[in-house]
């Protein structure tokens, strides 16, 4: 659920008020000014959605039909979408059992031993195909371990676009997701901790990388009077409307990240001493943002989800993992298996920002009687 309880009612009226109600407006420049302080990125620029940003910074850096991508099947479809909309595959990397992200060391693995350089890129040497980006998904709050695919990542010229939709607020190293590759992406759609209700943000150090984004993403605009478009562009822009909402939800973004951290920690402690609970870690190298409260309930958490159902409260499992998705069939004879597991055992729990302290307790108590009361036979 989203939290609107800060400046959203006010920012909008005068949105309103102005008439700036598409996508030029004050409230666009003051939320990817805001955002990118907030965020601690250089420059950001506005987008209609999370996989909007992808798909231009697909196309920014490159990848073409025929390409290979580097992801996970861990994730919600969007990148794999964004991915098929360049006319490119996914080269989907298993994840990491202790991080549950993409794993780099399989990552840096494929790249070395069933990759070749060549004068004009990096090849899949069975397919023949050109490996034109690597995007790794910073799933449920938590960063990949990036520096193993930055530095082969540096080594090869492939650029890296990060997937940070669901990390707003995490940190790898010392440093900000989205701020890592080439580019970042963020999204705010009605389930994530900043939200417009659609949205999103592309990242960039690179001023002259965030100035192509804006002017791709404003249909290739070179004269606004004549309507002259320089090359073929996207109408991606935000609208000013949702811009006034995401400048009031930024606002709130320290409060965002430290209530869910707190949710976080009464439930990992709620659950500590249960057989079969494993909640999502938290690596030592990382801050996460702590997005989305998932945990493994093994050996079955759907049977958990029909009984907290049964009780009112609403759970959800992670994503069908996308090499098993109808909706890409070339990948269904495929296995990842720490995928597959994880998203066979893995449950989300309740954490929206504002939940109260007895719709935890709710939860926890809930959890707690279905987990440990006998099963039957
Ligand atoms: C991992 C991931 N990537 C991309 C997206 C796409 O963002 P949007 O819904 O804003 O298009 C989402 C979620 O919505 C996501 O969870």
């Amino acid at each position: 659920m989203p939290n609107i309880s800060g400046n959203e009612w006010r920012y909008v009226k005068s949105a309103l008020d102005d008439g700036w109600v598409s996508t030029a407006g004050p409230f666009v420049d003051r939320f990817e000014r805001e955002f990118a302080a907030a965020a601690k990125v250089p420059h950001a620029v506005a987008v209609m959605n999370g996989t909007a940003a992808l798909h231009l910074c697909l196309k920014m850096v490159g990848v073409t039909s025929g390409d290979l991508v580097v992801t996970t099947p861990l994730t919600f479809i969007a990148p794999v979408n964004a991915i098929h909309y360049c006319g490119a595959a996914p080269k989907f990397i298993d994840v990491d059992p202790t991080v549950w992200q993409m794993d780099p060391h399989q990552t840096v693995r494929y790249l070395r031993e069933e990759c070749e350089p060549r004068e004009n890129g990096t090849f899949d040497k069975t397919t023949g195909q050109r490996v034109a980006a690597i995007m790794p998904v910073h799933i449920l709050g938590h960063p990949v371990d990036m520096d193993p695919i930055l530095e082969i990542a540096h080594e090869l010229g492939i650029p890296v676009i990060e997937d940070a939709t669901e990390s707003l607020g995490a940190w790898y190293k010392g440093k900000p997701v989205g701020t890592l590759g080439t580019f970042g992406c963020f999204s705010f759609n009605g389930n994530k901790l900043v939200t417009t209700g659609g949205g999103g943000m592309i990242t960039t150090n690179d001023p002259e990388l965030a100035k192509r984004a804006k002017y791709l993403s404003n249909t290739a605009k070179d004269e606004p009077i004549e309507f002259v478009h320089g090359e073929v562009g996207y109408n991606y822009r935000l609208t000013n409307l949702q811009a006034a909402m995401g400048v009031a939800q930024i606002e709130q973004l320290t409060a965002f990240l430290q209530r869910k951290r707190e949710v976080f920690e009464v439930y990992n402690h709620a659950f500590a001493d249960l057989e079969g609970f494993r909640p999502m870690p938290e690596a030592d190298w990382c801050r996460s943002a702590c997005w989305l409260y998932t945990a493994l309930f093994a050996p079955e958490s759907r049977t958990l989800l029909h009984a907290l159902a049964e009780e009112g409260i609403q759970t959800r499992p992670l994503w069908q993992p996308i090499h098993k998705s109808p909706a890409y069939p070339t990948f269904n004879a495929l296995t990842f298996p720490e995928t597959e597991r994880i998203a066979q055992q893995a449950l989300s729990l309740p954490c929206s920002t504002h939940i109260t302290e007895e719709q935890v307790n709710r939860v926890v108590e809930a959890v707690r009687r279905v987990i440990t009361s006998p099963q039957p036979r």
